[in-house]
């Protein structure tokens, strides 16, 4: 039987999701990696329980998340289930759909059938009759883009989903989607870009659309999936996603290079009292239009360290000047 933490909420930043009524915490945990059916249960257990513990109320999913694809969700809809009964009104839950999910013409990408079905599987699964957040996970560019945000308008009306949100549009893709969705009655609420030291496109355009929109924004990957924390700096360690199973890291986009930079990049975060992994997370959230960073972690210590990024938010404008010129910017 799990009992949450009474102090949860003492110390996580909540921050307001673009012009919407809804707050995310400002550190939120994604379940790309380490929720799948082939990881052990009762880390995914632990580690979510210490996330809420730390007063993270967001989690994000995808239909495909696993793997196998789909086991991330029944991971999460199990520990719903059995810990978090009575505490659905206190979370916020998203899941996606726009990568392949089963075979055939009807389950990738962003056709209303895909996407209708697609969350209606993912609500199975999760054991649930809502999500908080339903983002089209990928752009289309074959669906008529009016087709793929009624199909959002639809999930709204039909109760399935509370908001709206879209990852990995460009920022001209975005202001076109914003604005169908607000001429169909929806607000778009939010969108999930890749953002973080390493990989910096969204400062080019798609956060002033997100401004001028006034949505949210949930940068994944913000610790580029460990390069930017201390865990490469002597190698490549066994249990780390590069030595791991994960198609999405292998050992040969650990370079010198990176290591290099991490590591020049660790000497300012050592004086601002910080790791490197806190220092990226403060360092993504340094700009408002960013609501939270959605981190990954598989061990429940990586968490404990992660929200204490929140200690220390601010940075002198030569701190910024130094990271910068680190990046080669
Ligand atoms: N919308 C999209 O297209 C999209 C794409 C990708 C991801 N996402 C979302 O973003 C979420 C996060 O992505 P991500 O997992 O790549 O995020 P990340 O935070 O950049 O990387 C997380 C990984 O870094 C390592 N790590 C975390 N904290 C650490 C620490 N303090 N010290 C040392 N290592 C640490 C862990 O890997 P080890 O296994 O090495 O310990 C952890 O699994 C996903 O779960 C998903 O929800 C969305």
């Amino acid at each position: 039987m799990y009992t949450p933490e009474s102090t949860r909420y003492d110390n996580m930043v909540y921050r307001r999701c673009g012009k919407s009524g809804l707050k995310l915490s400002a550190i939120s945990l994604g379940m790309w990696h380490n929720f799948g059916g082939y990881d052990r249960f009762e880390n995914s257990r632990a580690i979510v329980r210490k996330c809420f513990d730390l007063g993270i109320t967001h989690f994000d999913l995808a239909n495909n998340y696993g793997p196998p694809a789909g086991s991330a969700e029944e991971t999460f809809g199990k520990i719903l289930k059995d810990d978090f009964a009575g505490l659905r009104d206190e979370l916020v839950i998203s899941t996606k759909a726009g990568y392949g999910m089963w075979p055939g013409p009807y389950g990738d990408w962003g056709s209303r059938k895909y996407l209708i079905s697609s969350l209606d599987q993912s609500l199975n699964r999760l054991g649930i009759p809502y999500v908080d957040i339903f983002y089209h996970h990928r752009p289309d560019p074959e669906t008529p883009l009016e087709e793929t945000m009624d199909a959002l308008v639809s999930i709204v009306r039909q109760g399935k989903a509370l908001y709206v949100g879209l990852s990995n549009y460009s920022a001209e893709d975005t202001k076109k989607a914003s604005s169908m969705l607000k001429g169909m009655g929806v607000k778009c609420l939010i969108h999930q870009p890749k953002y973080s030291m390493f990989v910096r496109n969204p400062e080019n355009g798609l956060q002033e659309v997100l401004e001028e929109e006034g949505m949210g924004s949930i940068a994944f990957s913000p610790l580029a999936q460990g390069l930017l924390t201390n865990k490469y700096f002597n190698g490549i360690p066994e249990d780390s996603r590069a030595a791991g199973k994960s198609v999405f890291l292998n050992p040969e986009a650990v370079t010198p290079d990176k290591v290099e930079i991490s590591k020049k990049l660790n000497e300012i975060a050592a004086e601002r009292g910080q790791s490197l992994a806190q220092m990226a997370l403060a360092w993504v959230l340094r700009n408002p239009v960013t609501t939270s960073v959605l981190i990954g972690a598989s061990k429940t210590i990586q968490v404990e360290e992660n929200v204490k990024a929140l200690n220390n938010l601010e940075f002198t404008a030569e701190e910024l000047t130094r990271i910068d010129s680190i990046l080669g910017k």
